[in-house]
């Protein structure tokens, strides 16, 4: 019997020549929250990241701060990139960095491949190249500045013109089987804008592209050739397979492992290198005759000023500078809600603040502490037995349904802030509910006692089902709901409640036992 397939999500491998921003925050996030998601329908998941290691712009920054590379990127890795997950509360499967042993062996093997079937040859490269896109530029392109330079119009910066000769990967061979798959598979790179954009750049012809670099050296060498290197582009979009087995015999256990979570489901980029991944990968995978990527998403850029945040302009922000304050549950609930995913956005803290007090402080947080402080003080912390139910509370059951349906299918599409708007909507029909119902003046009465148990028993067990819709979003705020409500020892861990049965009412026992605790979202000072 073959295993099930995975759900297999990757980000974009990061170059360190730096420590990250918040823009490589931001995609690392989006993936976070959809493969928790995922992994609360059932389904099994695999979710990789990792670091770019290799090419000219690591190698020039490790020069400048007098480092070998090997040194440089040990460092950054260990200082910056693998504590960043932790700060953002992520949980990933599978870390790769291309300078490991079983990512070099993976590139080897599948150039030697793709050189025996005739894909790769050799010619000399005489043209333009962006260090910080790594990327050899095409004349279209590239814009002028006032003094009549060719620069990147990613990064302001004039570009290098280089004349090598090296190895080509023969990409015009694939301009019609790209144009036919993508008439074929017209979710295969989304947004729709992002589609048209890939489909317009393949229909106007590919050319052949240099696949080696004969004036680097901090690379993985040409199997063939050991005076080159892969380019660094090359060798990276290979990670993806690397990672998950890819060049072990099948079979190993890593072997298997590939056939059972390739092709990947979704490939998460920001939209500065969908050409890479809905282009030239394809093409590669072609060319090895390996399946192709069910989905490439392209996301919008985090500006500053205007211009996408960057690492090579210097205009980043930490995460932490954002964490440190609001934690990182409130970063990754901002972040996916207030941009609509697929378009640019910019972070200002008056807003991050406003929306944090508004809907995660007052809103989520004042129902957390209202439900439970009542629970404890009129029922000695032991959720009671609800009552006949009136239209008031079936009416609040209809909403949950309608809100865990409307969250699922925004969910899956990588809808993110249409998703959290529609558990946003369900945490707002409780408090309504809760105003309206006036469960303080319930308890003054001791005729009320039966109709304030069970709007105190419908407040908690709606904050049972916000906790398993929420949990992908803010998972440290929403495990602590789960165990101040009393679900963990009747229920189990949170992160295995199913969001596709969360609407079930009534999962939550009578007699759970309920505790206050802290502010859930503490009030934070509107000045940093
Ligand atoms: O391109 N807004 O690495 P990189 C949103 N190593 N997302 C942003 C962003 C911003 N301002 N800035 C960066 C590379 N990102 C290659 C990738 S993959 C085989 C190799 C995110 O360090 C976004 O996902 O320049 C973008 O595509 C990625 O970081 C680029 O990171
Ligand atoms: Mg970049």
């Amino acid at each position: 019997m073959s295993a099930r397939k995975a759900f297999y999500v990757t980000t974009p491998i990061y170059y360190v020549n730096d420590a990250p921003h918040i823009g490589h925050a931001y995609t690392t996030v989006a993936g976070d929250v959809l493969t928790r998601w995922h992994r609360q329908r059932g389904e099994q998941v695999w979710y990789l990241t990792g670091t770019d290691e290799h090419g000219t712009k690591v190698e020039r920054t490790a020069e400048a701060n007098g480092m070998s590379p090997a040194d440089w990127t040990h460092k950054l890795v260990h200082e910056s990139w693998l504590p960043v997950l932790a700060t953002l509360d992520v949980a990933n499967d599978d870390f790769i960095r291309t300078t490991s042993g079983r990512h070099r062996h993976g590139v080897a093997v599948f150039w030697q491949r793709l050189k025996d079937n005739g894909y790769v040859y050799e010619d000399v490269y005489e043209g333009p190249y962006c260090v910080g896109c790594e990327e050899f530029k095409l004349p279209g392109d590239l814009i002028e500045s006032s003094d009549g330079e060719q620069l990147c119009p990613i990064h302001s910066k004039p570009v290098e013109m280089l004349s090598e000769r090296n190895w080509w990967f023969k990409l015009s061979a694939f301009t019609e089987p790209l144009l036919e798959h993508y008439k074929r598979h017209s979710h295969a790179v989304e947004p729709k804008s992002a589609y048209n954009e890939v489909v317009s750049f393949i229909s106007s012809g590919l050319s052949d592209i240099s696949m080696s670099r004969s004036a680097v050296s901090w690379g993985v060498p040409l199997p063939w050739d050991s005076d080159q290197v892969v380019y660094v582009w090359f060798d990276a979009l290979l990670n993806y397979i690397t990672a998950i087995g890819f060049g072990a015999s099948p079979d190993t256990p890593e072997g298997e492992r590939f056939d059972r979570i390739w092709p990947a489901d979704v490939h998460l980029v920001g939209k500065d290198i969908l050409r890479f991944h809905a282009v030239y990968w394809p093409a590669m995978l072609m060319a090895a005759e390996l399946p192709l990527p069910r989905k490439v998403f392209a996301h919008g850029w985090l500006l500053v000023g205007g211009e996408k945040m960057s690492k090579t302009k210097l205009t980043g922000i930490a995460p932490s500078q954002i964490t440190d304050t609001f934690g990182a549950d409130a970063f990754r609930y901002y972040f996916m809600s207030a941009i609509h995913f697929g378009q640019d956005g910019s972070f200002s803290w008056e807003d991050m603040h406003a929306r944090y007090t508004a809907e995660l402080a007052n809103g989520l947080g004042n129902l957390v502490s209202r439900a439970t402080a009542m629970v404890v003080k009129y029922c000695d912390g032991i959720l009671p037995e609800p009552g006949p139910y009136t239209n008031a509370d079936r009416n609040l059951q209809d909403s949950l349904l309608a809100a865990s349906e409307r969250a699922d299918s925004a969910m899956m599409r990588l809808d993110f802030s249409a998703g959290i708007a529609a558990i946003r909507g369900f945490v707002e029909a409780v408090n309504l509910y809760v105003t309206e119902q006036e469960p303080w003046k319930l308890a003054k009465d001791d005729e009320q006692t039966p109709r304030l148990h069970t709007v105190l028993y419908v407040m908690c067990e709606s904050l049972r089902a916000i906790a398993v819709l929420y949990n992908a979003v803010m998972p440290a705020a929403m495990t602590s709901v789960w165990s101040r409500i009393g679900a963990l020892p009747h229920l189990g861990p949170l992160a295995e409640r199913d969001v596709t049965e969360v609407s079930r009412w009534g999962q939550l026992p009578p007699g759970a036992l309920v505790a206050k605790g802290g502010a859930l979202f503490p009030r934070i000072e509107e000045t940093p």
